[in-house]
């Protein structure tokens, strides 16, 4: 009896021990865009939250009915304040008037459990051309002093997600423990840190494998994944295999040189996108999670900084309104498809189960309905610019080199793009013309390895039937 309560008793210890090491679930959060033509309803969307366990959450603003949709949820949030506004945040009064508004307002009970501010986002990225390098400060003081005045300070902290090429290792010695911050911002860099500091906020970094193997033809794939890699970077005797390992700690080196070496560090956002780029796929995604998310669970950290690290995929949803400046990778980093579907096997847990996450529940869709080329058409002359407008105004991403409807001949990719533009019409009438080039069939005319999508039918996009006037209006165009 006694020795079987004994191995009981070890068995708890034993789940306890499990337990406590694997963060899984409850460690882990998502950054949650809304570019989109056709948004989930923010309930739908804190509903699969809740499903799939995730617990966190990090916004792009601070909307409304997304607030509302998360209030009483208990999952932690990080609302943020656009990069578009940090100059007027540089005005004391309007920073305390944005957290009255957008934050206190919420502190309700059963409100939202409001963690975070984001001021701006990845505001100095070289991109931007220095637009934002004088104000983010500022605006990041205002905030926490904001946040501080109205009592929130100690639950409530600002911090700016900064892009990773904010610091750097030298090219004479390319090792993590050499890295220091880019020289042109570095006095801004040392503010931050010190004032992120002052008020016990963290650092958030976001961190992009794949960007390092999209910017550069002869980065080695291996090393933008953690299953290993032929030439590890060897630094103090400590040996790099993965380029997001040799990124955080490039990033500690470099607080380290402030001195503010144990700076809690937040990685704002990691993920993998699978369509819009020869390596972005499904294939690679899944790799990437599944030596990501294992060891997050086991709370590995980094050669520098082992243990727990805080961190937020990137993203939730596909978004086909981003910008593509970047790479036509950017509207398909969800980790569910536009529609809130999952898009392949992937174990938040960290235990390497290769289910589906727990999709969007009763998504409403417009009608089977596609849209195609008619093969009838006998002017094809105005065929390029058809398709160009279709694709200026709907997601053709898919289409390009690498991308999962590449392979398509001249008519199916008239197809593609034809219905992508039905569809974020809304299926109107008038939006399957095209000059007699288009016709509407019932047939699912999806290929092999190219959907052809049916929109979800949501009340934001009601509000996009005004842009019919808009296709009215280039259609005149286009017949002039
Ligand atoms: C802050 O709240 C105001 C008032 O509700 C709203 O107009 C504004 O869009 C919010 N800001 C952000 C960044 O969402
Ligand atoms: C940055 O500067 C370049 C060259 O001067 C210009 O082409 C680009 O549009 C600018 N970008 C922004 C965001 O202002
Ligand atoms: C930022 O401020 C510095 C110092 O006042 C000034 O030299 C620089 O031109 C400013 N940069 C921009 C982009 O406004
Ligand atoms: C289809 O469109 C893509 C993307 O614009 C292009 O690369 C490809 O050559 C096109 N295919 C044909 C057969 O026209
Ligand atoms: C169309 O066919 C594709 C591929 O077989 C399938 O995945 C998709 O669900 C179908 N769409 C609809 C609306 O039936
Ligand atoms: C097409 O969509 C279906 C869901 O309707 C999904 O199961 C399938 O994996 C998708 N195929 C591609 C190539 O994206």
């Amino acid at each position: 009896m006694s020795r079987i309560k004994l191995s009981f008793s070890l068995l708890v210890l034993v789940f306890v021990g499990i337990s406590n090491d694997v963060v899984g679930v409850e460690g882990l959060g998502v950054n949650w865009g809304t570019q989109a033509t056709h948004k989930l309803p923010p309930k739908v969307v804190v509903q699969m939250l809740k499903d799939n366990g995730i617990t966190k959450v990090k916004l792009f603003d601070a909307d409304a009915s997304t607030m509302s949709a998360l209030a009483g949820s208990n999952i932690e949030v990080m609302v943020a304040i656009p990069n578009d506004q940090l100059l007027v945040m540089n005005d004391y009064d309007r920073a305390k008037d944005w957290v009255k508004r957008n934050v206190t307002v919420y502190l309700f009970n059963g409100g939202v459990n409001i963690k975070y501010v984001a001021v701006g986002n990845e505001p100095f990225l070289a991109s931007y051309n220095n637009s934002f390098v004088n104000t983010t400060f500022p605006a990041l003081q205002n905030i926490q002093n904001a946040l501080n005045d109205a009592g929130h300070g100690d639950t409530i902290k600002a911090t700016v997600p900064l892009n990773a090429d904010v610091y750097f290792s030298p090219e004479d010695n390319p090792v993590p423990s050499a890295g220091r911050f880019r020289a042109d911002i570095s006095s801004q860099m040392t503010q931050i840190v010190q004032f992120l500091n002052q008020n016990n906020a963290p650092f958030t970094v976001n961190i992009y494998p794949f960007l390092s193997l999209y910017l550069n033809s002869h980065f080695p794939v291996d090393y933008a994944f953690f299953d290993g890699a032929a030439n590890p970077i060897v630094d103090n005797g400590v040996q790099y295999t993965n380029v997001f390992d040799a990124n955080f700690d490039t990033l500690v080196s470099a607080l380290k040189g402030l001195g503010y070496g144990n700076m809690n560090i937040l990685v704002g956002e990691v993920g993998w996108p699978t369509d819009g780029d020869r390596n972005a796929n499904v294939n690679y995604a899944i790799r990437f999670y599944r030596g990501l998310l294992p060891r997050l669970a086991a709370n590995k950290g980094t050669p520098l900084r082992p243990g727990y690290i805080e961190v937020y995929l990137f993203g939730l949803l596909d978004e086909d309104l981003k910008s593509v400046a970047p790479g036509n990778f950017e509207r398909h980093w969800g980790i569910f498809r536009y529609d809130g579907q999952p898009k392949f096997p992937m174990d938040l847990s960290g235990q390497l189960q290769d289910k589906y996450l727990v999709g969007a529940q009763n998504v409403q869709y417009f009608p089977a309905k596609w849209c195609q080329f008619n093969p009838n058409a006998k002017d094809l002359s105005k065929l390029v610019e058809n398709i160009n407008y279709a694709c200026t105004f709907a997601d053709c991403t898919a289409l390009g080199y690498g991308s999962s409807c590449n392979g398509l001949d001249a008519n199916g990719n008239a197809s593609y793009a034809f219905n992508m533009y039905f569809q974020v019409q809304n299926q109107g009438d008038l939006s399957c013309n095209f000059q007699g080039l288009a016709m509407v069939t019932e047939q699912n005319i999806s290929q092999a390895n190219c959907n052809f999508t049916i929109q979800i039918a949501t009340s934001s996009s009601m509000k996009l039937l005004p842009v019919a006037g808009l296709y009215l209006a280039a259609l005149t165009f286009l017949l002039l």
